[in-house]
């Protein structure tokens, strides 16, 4: 396949990439904004063709769209504390470059997935064993998860008006290498790295459902091959865990006192708990996921953050100072 990966310099699309290469010809589009980096792809430097632009630029993104088979849809402003600080650029990447990824594909008639996040359904209860199904209401809580349920709600539109084919999956909390260190785990394992303290927001409760990221991948190849056009997938791999819990465990591994961090402020409308009910994929689509030992998938995440801190140097110190200004 010819295949168009939108944000493949991302955390989640390098790693797909860095699968897909040798059997597909692989195009990303990608912006290089302060998340995605050229170095995430030098591994498959010489494999693949990288072209650096905004996914809302129609006339780019019509071009490459016309020389695909298959456009795989990463590309997202994801970190929920830069859109509570500021949202227009969700607005601008996630809706309308969603929207014109959409107007591309349903020109020349070619196959998307639509890669979105659990977020989209709003939080759970703490204390409730509901978890979240295709058949679950949207109900955003933050700048970043509306503007994913908006491009999720496009997506569905132009699949039922125009006929694009199209298909979308929702997927939990990812782990893995090539995490920008402003998410959680990699923040902490690189505090610990450079001599800083963990930083756990308010009591640390919230609880996140964690997926290795070659899981979320291999979802998402099964669902471009297998499957069924206009319908939604939800991706995860029942890894529930709180925050707490999962600080601890990364000091634990890193020979680290486990008190060893500070309570910082809350987030905003801090989301306390999500939750994926992952059997309709498993079932229909006969998936499964296979890094689900999280001590062990932990465990390699800080050997690649130890062996790579050329990666993540850089970023280390712009990253704390923003959060510094926050409070956190
Ligand atoms: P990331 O922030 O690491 O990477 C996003 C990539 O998109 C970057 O390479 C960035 O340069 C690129 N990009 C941003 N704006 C662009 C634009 N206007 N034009 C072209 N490229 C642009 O994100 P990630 O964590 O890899 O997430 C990838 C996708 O997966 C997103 O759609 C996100 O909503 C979704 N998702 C993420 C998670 C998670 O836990 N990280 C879970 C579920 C779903
Ligand atoms: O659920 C899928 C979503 O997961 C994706 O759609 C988002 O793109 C991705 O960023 C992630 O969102 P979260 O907000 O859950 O991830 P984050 O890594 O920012 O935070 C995880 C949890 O850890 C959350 O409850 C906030 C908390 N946290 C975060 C940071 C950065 C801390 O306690 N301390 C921190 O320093």
């Amino acid at each position: 396949m010819r295949l168009l990966v939108t944000g493949g310099a991302g955390f989640i699309g390098a790693n797909f990439v860095h699968g897909a290469v040798g059997e597909h010809a692989v195009t990303v589009l990608d912006a290089l904004t302060y998340a995605g980096s050229r170095e995430s792809l030098a591994p498959v430097d010489d494999d693949i063709r990288l072209v650096q632009g905004d996914i809302a630029d129609a006339e780019l993104v019509t071009k490459l769209v016309a020389e695909a088979d298959a456009v795989v849809h990463f590309a997202a402003e994801t970190h929920v504390d830069n859109a509570l600080a500021d949202p227009e650029p969700f607005l601008h990447t996630n809706v309308i470059g969603t929207y014109t990824v959409l107007e591309a594909v349903r020109r020349h008639g070619v196959r998307l997935h639509h890669i979105s996040t659990d977020e989209v359904y709003g939080d759970l209860a703490l204390d409730e064993p509901a978890r979240f199904t295709a058949a679950t209401p949207y109900n955003p809580s933050s700048p970043y998860s509306s503007t994913k349920a908006a491009a999720d709600m496009l997506v569905r539109a132009w699949v039922r008006s125009y006929g694009v084919r199209a298909t979308i999956s929702n997927c939990s909390n990812n782990y893995g290498p090539y995490q920008h260190v402003e998410k959680f785990i990699p923040r902490q394992i690189t505090n610990v790295l450079t001599g800083r303290r963990p930083k756990l927001y308010g009591a640390g409760t919230n609880v996140r459902d964690w997926i290795h990221v070659d899981d979320h991948n291999s979802a998402v190849w099964r669902i471009l091959t297998d499957g069924q056009i206009g319908r939604t997938y939800l991706i995860g791999a029942e890894g529930e865990r709180d925050n707490l819990s999962v600080m601890r465990t990364i000091l634990a591994l890193m020979d680290r006192d486990p008190d060893d961090f500070d309570h910082v402020v809350d987030r905003v409308g801090h989301d306390l708990r999500y939750a994926i009910d992952p059997s309709q994929l498993c079932d229909e689509l006969g998936w499964k996921p296979r890094r689900t030992d999280f001590q062990e998938g932990l465990s390699a995440t800080i050997d690649w953050y130890r062996d790579s801190e050329s990666w993540w140097r850089p970023l280390k110190e712009q990253v704390e100072s923003t959060y510094q200004m926050r409070g956190q």
